[in-house]
């Protein structure tokens, strides 16, 4: 269900207030979970620290739209079209019409732009705070959420909603979609200890909107094979959710490496993902598997410790992968 406060008027130059807002939206990572929770099931994430920053402010003529987002070298390029999709979106959604009140929105901030980050939710959560802020609205931060879910769906389809989630409330979450249309599960996690992990880049950008439908294809092709993966996917997160509580780390990325064998499974890997993994776990680490929308995009590695988090990241970097080192749990 969408929470909107944005009211049936067209917004006029005059409720621009002080002429200008801003807003950031955080990237994340998913944990378990990536595709499954399309389909109703449970899934983790977390939000990273890194973030978008949207400026929104009076325009001189139609939409002005400036990217300083740092990117994985042809992100923006080949996201472009989405990206107009979300503006196009969120510019309809707050009732803007750029011919009679012309916007300029700067994006800036420094979550690097990559396949599996969160960087469309980031930037539809960002711009979304930074209108409500423009506009003088008030909204919540579910309203906030409402209005990013509305951007997302224009520009990757059937979003479940954990990126927006993530990057508009921050933090640790569980997230099930309720596939009916009402709210959905959402829950806020706690852990024991911080973890150290590596965001491995395969510097190869796709669009979750062809990848989710191929899963839906193969679905709809093979529903028995699929159904097994799921109850296999099941089995995987209620036994994550108490080794990630407890910190039981070398359980953790078991389960870590047999999420990544479901989603081949469902073919969202890639031959560059399943090196990523090799080189990861040869240098010892916990666990290895893709985050996001997969066929590129980013590894997700557990490193428990600096020294082990850095080693693992010399070791992709020494073949070409760029690495973020980063932690999940921490306050
Ligand atoms: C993309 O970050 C995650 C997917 O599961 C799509 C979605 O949940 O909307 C692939």
């Amino acid at each position: 269900m969408i929470e909107s406060s944005v009211s049936s008027e067209a917004h006029s130059i005059d409720t621009y207030g002080n002429g200008n807002g801003n807003g950031i939206g955080y990237g994340k990572t998913i944990l378990f979970g990536e595709h499954f929770v399309v389909y109703g099931l449970p899934a983790i994430a977390a939000a990273l620290t890194d973030y978008t920053k949207a400026t929104v402010e009076i325009g001189t003529e139609g939409l002005t739209f400036i990217d300083n987002r740092p990117e994985t070298p042809g992100y923006k390029e080949t996201k472009r079209d989405e990206i107009q999709r979300q503006l196009n979106a969120l510019l309809k959604h707050f009732k803007i019409d750029t011919k009679i009140n012309p916007i300029k929105i700067t994006l800036s901030g420094n979550l690097v732009c990559a396949s599996g980050i969160g960087a469309s939710a980031a930037l539809a959560a960002s711009i979304s705070r930074a209108l409500n802020q423009l506009l003088d609205l008030n909204m919540t931060d579910e309203q906030i959420n409402g209005a990013a879910y509305i951007a997302e769906e224009a520009g990757s389809g059937t979003p479940s909603g954990i990126d927006n989630t993530c990057a508009v409330f921050g933090g640790l979450i569980t997230f099930e979609k309720n596939l009916h249309g009402g709210l959905n599960k959402i829950e806020r996690m706690k852990i024991k200890q911080s973890v150290e992990i590596v965001l491995a880049n395969s510097g190869i950008t796709q669009e979750t909107k062809i990848v989710v439908k191929d899963v839906k294809i193969l679905k709809d092709k093979n529903p028995e094979m699929v159904e097994k993966v799921f109850e296999n996917y099941k089995n995987v997160f209620h036994s994550a959710l108490p080794a990630l509580e407890n910190g039981n780390w070398k359980i953790l990325g078991e389960l870590m490496n047999k999420n990544h064998e479901l989603l081949q499974e469902i073919t969202v890997s890639c031959k560059e993902l399943d090196k990523m993994q090799k080189i990861a776990l040869e240098a010892n680490a916990f666990g290895a598997k893709l985050t996001g929308t997969g066929r590129g995009g980013l590894m997700l590695i557990l490193t428990p410790g600096e020294e082990l988090q850095q080693n693992v990241a010399n070791s992709l970097e020494n073949v070409g992968f760029n690495c973020k080192k980063t932690k999940i749990g921490g306050d």
